[in-house]
């Protein structure tokens, strides 16, 4: 089928990263690819905590930006930390001005929850765990009634066309009901918004959609991934057997509530001075080492929070209904689960990734924000931050706009899908081997197992191998990423890892069998 040309710029993805860039890219013409309904689908939506700023005037951006580069253990860039900080105030005060109605004191200030590793607390809120799904109702309003952006709904991206090493267009399919065969967009820019990876594990916080295609879109068409291996897991997602796991906000412990095992016992209280409010990876480590040995963490909030958390909580309470709990009366069952990946497509201060004609912004690239361990709500911060730069950088970089006609799709015949066996066989792997604690041993297995489903459906991920074989080259223990094999870190600041799919193919057809010395 012939490729669709358009005068549109293509944005790949309906999260906060996505609408924002789209809306900053005003009056040029944008077309988005939204799987699912606008404002649905993302990981946004479901950020409970709230978005990182130094609103209190006691606060300052350098001291949070400290703190970014603290929690990342040696590996955030901070020049990006400083000038990321540096503008937070600026898009929480836009974010108002587009309707979202953050929590405010009497005396005209904000409503501030402390998170773990953040020096004071700074993070701006909305009915206490409603952040991510009130910015998005708001800015999806918003996008709904800008006349520049059309949306593709029930439309997922398939891969990128490159043509004389530059980005030209874009492969798409309706995935509303199965998966179609793809015909080719051709847009003015391709940006890339499409969320993170955590779904590629069997325990995760992420929506279902969320598992890594976009990275691996970029993977394939030739674009560095930087940090592949850096995916940071959240200590208190609710071990209900739900699939995904509802989130127990770090908000909840901000309030004091605290972590027991079967036996009653506050297991933090050893494991870091600051207990319950230690850097996520060590909170999260704790728990999961809980849960390996039979001890059934869970998060006790009855006596911070009491009835209060049916109010102040209303998605964790929600959660706590749908898997038959009581938190007033109960605790509630965690588990660590994969939650953010802080590695993703490489990209300069301007969100540009190192191919030509493609940008990213979100959880879907690599800034050098967040290093090897992502500061609490520095995530949906980084969206907003970069989906502007992004926004503005392409604007910069095209001719003048035109107007341009909607975008129609054909219709399109039905093409094979993933098979679901094999999906959750990838997931299992991703989480025996790459996932908590590592070794290098685990890791082989899981590069072995990916090959293996490779093989079976050969249409498999690109970002499987680059962060199976990124985990495995990082000899040293850093952040989120511990292997067990290499416990310290190698030095006081590490080293980011680049990687292309070539790259890491390479280095997994001599590594599957025995890591080298
Ligand atoms: C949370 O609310 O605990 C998650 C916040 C985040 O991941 O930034």
């Amino acid at each position: 089928m012939s490729p669709i040309e358009t005068g549109r710029v293509i944005i790949v993805g309906a999260g906060l990263a996505a609408q924002y860039a789209a809306l900053k890219l005003a009056p040029r013409p944008v077309l988005m690819i939204s799987p699912e309904a606008l404002g649905t689908g993302a990981s946004s939506a479901w950020a409970q905590g709230g978005v990182a700023a130094a609103m209190d005037p006691a606060d300052s951006a350098d001291a949070h930006a400290r703190d970014t580069v603290t929690a990342g253990a040696g590996t955030v860039d901070p020049g990006v930390a400083a000038s990321v900080t540096a503008e937070a105030r600026d898009h929480i005060l836009d974010l108002i001005g587009l309707g979202t109605p953050f929590d405010r004191t009497a005396n005209g200030g904000y409503v501030l929850s402390r998170e773990a590793a953040h020096s004071f607390a700074r993070v701006v809120r909305v009915q206490g765990d409603q952040a991510g799904a009130e910015i998005m109702r708001a800015l999806t309003a918003q996008v709904r009634e800008s006349d520049h952006i059309q949306v593709l709904e029930g439309v997922m991206a398939t891969g990128l066309e490159v043509s004389g090493g530059r980005v030209t267009g874009l492969a798409v399919a309706h995935c509303d009901q199965g998966q179609s065969a793809s015909v080719t967009l051709r847009g003015t820019a391709v940006l890339l918004a499409g969320g993170g990876s955590g779904g590629l594990y069997a325990l995760t916080t992420n929506p279902p959609r969320i598992r890594g295609q976009v990275i691996g879109m970029a993977a394939r068409a030739g674009a560095q991934i930087a940090d592949a291996e850096f995916v940071q897991f959240h200590p208190t997602a609710m071990a209900c057997g739900l699939d995904p796991a509802p989130l127990a906000t770090e908000a909840l412990r901000g309030e004091g509530a605290t972590l027991v095992n079967r036996r009653g016992e506050r297991f933090m209280l050893d494991a870091h001075p600051d207990a319950e409010l230690a850097p996520r990876d060590i909170v999260a480590r704790a728990v999961y080492a809980q849960t390996q040995t039979g001890l059934a963490p869970a998060l006790d909030t009855r006596t911070a929070l009491g009835a209060k958390i049916l109010s102040d909580f209303p998605a964790v309470a929600a959660a706590c209904q749908q898997a038959g709990l009581d938190p007033v009366t109960q605790v509630i069952p965690v588990a660590a689960a994969a939650h953010y990946h802080m590695g993703g497509v490489a990209t300069d201060a301007d969100g540009a990734s190192t191919l030509p004609g493609l940008w990213a912004c979100g959880e879907v690239a690599s800034t050098g924000l967040h290093g090897a361990n992502r500061l609490a709500s520095n995530g949906l911060l980084e969206a907003l931050v970069y989906g502007r730069r992004c926004a503005l950088a392409i604007d910069a970089a095209l001719p003048a706009p035109t107007v341009a006609a909607p975008v129609t799709l054909p219709d399109l015949p039905a093409a094979e899908t993933p098979d679901p066996a094999l999906v959750a066989r990838l997931r299992q792997a991703m989480t025996d081997g790459a996932g908590v604690i590592r070794t290098a041993d685990g890791l082989n297995r899981t590069l072995t197992e990916i090959a293996a489903i490779e093989a079976a459906q050969p249409a498999c991920d690109a970002l499987l191998n680059m962060t199976a074989t990124a985990t495995l080259l990082r000899r040293e223990s850093r952040g989120a990423h511990f292997r067990s094999d290499f416990p310290h870190p190698d030095g006081a600041t590490g080293i980011r890892s680049l990687m292309t799919l070539t790259d890491a193919l390479a280095i997994r057809a001599t590594m599957t069998r025995k890591e080298p010395a």
